[in-house]
């Protein structure tokens, strides 16, 4: 049976939200990390684009404005899906978990995973779970905080994230590594083909 993301964890997203502890998702570094992620783009402007884990939908800030009706944010915080929807009225929004989402279509362009898959051990066959449901993913776009030298957590997570997707033997197509010289904090980026 699937983890469930529980009724405590949605609360505590959306009261995270509220208080405003991810504000910090709107920063200048932080839009230049999803401008890589949306520069790895590389589906069809008709294609759909589903950003699991979406948070309050920045990444669309930086898609093309034909782009914006094709876009899918799913997240468990309802707060956030409010942020998406009041960011783009065009944006289809899904209250679901990784665990539960269950995909509308056959095929996706892309699917982003940025900065969503840490939070469970086993985000990564979540992920590989919804790819399986779809008969066509174009590509896979994952961005991992990476490892810091006072943060060992953080090391973990990276460690695993990456570890269980190169176990799933996707082709990875473009890396990128981006860095904030004044905090010493690291992501790492991949587009990947699932095949
Ligand atoms: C750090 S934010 C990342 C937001 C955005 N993707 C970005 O890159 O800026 C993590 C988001 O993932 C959502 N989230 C956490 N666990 C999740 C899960 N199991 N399923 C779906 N969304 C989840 C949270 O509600 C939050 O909006």
């Amino acid at each position: 049976m699937r983890a469930r993301v529980s009724d405590a964890d949605r609360q505590r997203w959306n009261q995270e939200y509220a208080a405003g502890r991810w504000d910090f998702l709107s920063s200048p570094v932080e839009h230049t990390r999803l401008s890589l992620v949306a520069g790895m783009l590389r589906c069809a402007p008709e294609d759909d684009v589903l950003d699991l884990g979406s948070g309050p939908g920045h990444l669309l800030d930086w898609l093309p404005v034909e782009r914006a009706g094709r876009y899918v944010a799913v997240d468990i915080a309802d707060e956030a899906l409010a942020r998406v929807a009041r960011r783009e009225p065009h944006a289809r929004t899904v209250r679901a978990s990784l665990s539960q989402f269950e995909p509308q279509a056959q095929r996706v362009g892309a699917i982003v995973a940025s900065e969503v898959l840490t939070y469970d051990d086993d985000s990564v066959a979540q992920l590989a779970r919804i790819v399986a449901a779809y008969q066509h993913v174009g590509q896979v776009i994952v961005s991992v905080l990476g490892p810091h030298p006072d943060k060992p957590n953080w090391t973990r997570g990276s460690e695993r994230v990456w570890r269980a997707l190169s176990d799933l033997s996707w082709t990875r197509v473009q890396s990128a590594t981006l860095r904030n010289d004044r905090t010493g904090v690291t992501w790492e980026l991949a587009d990947l083909e699932p095949g």
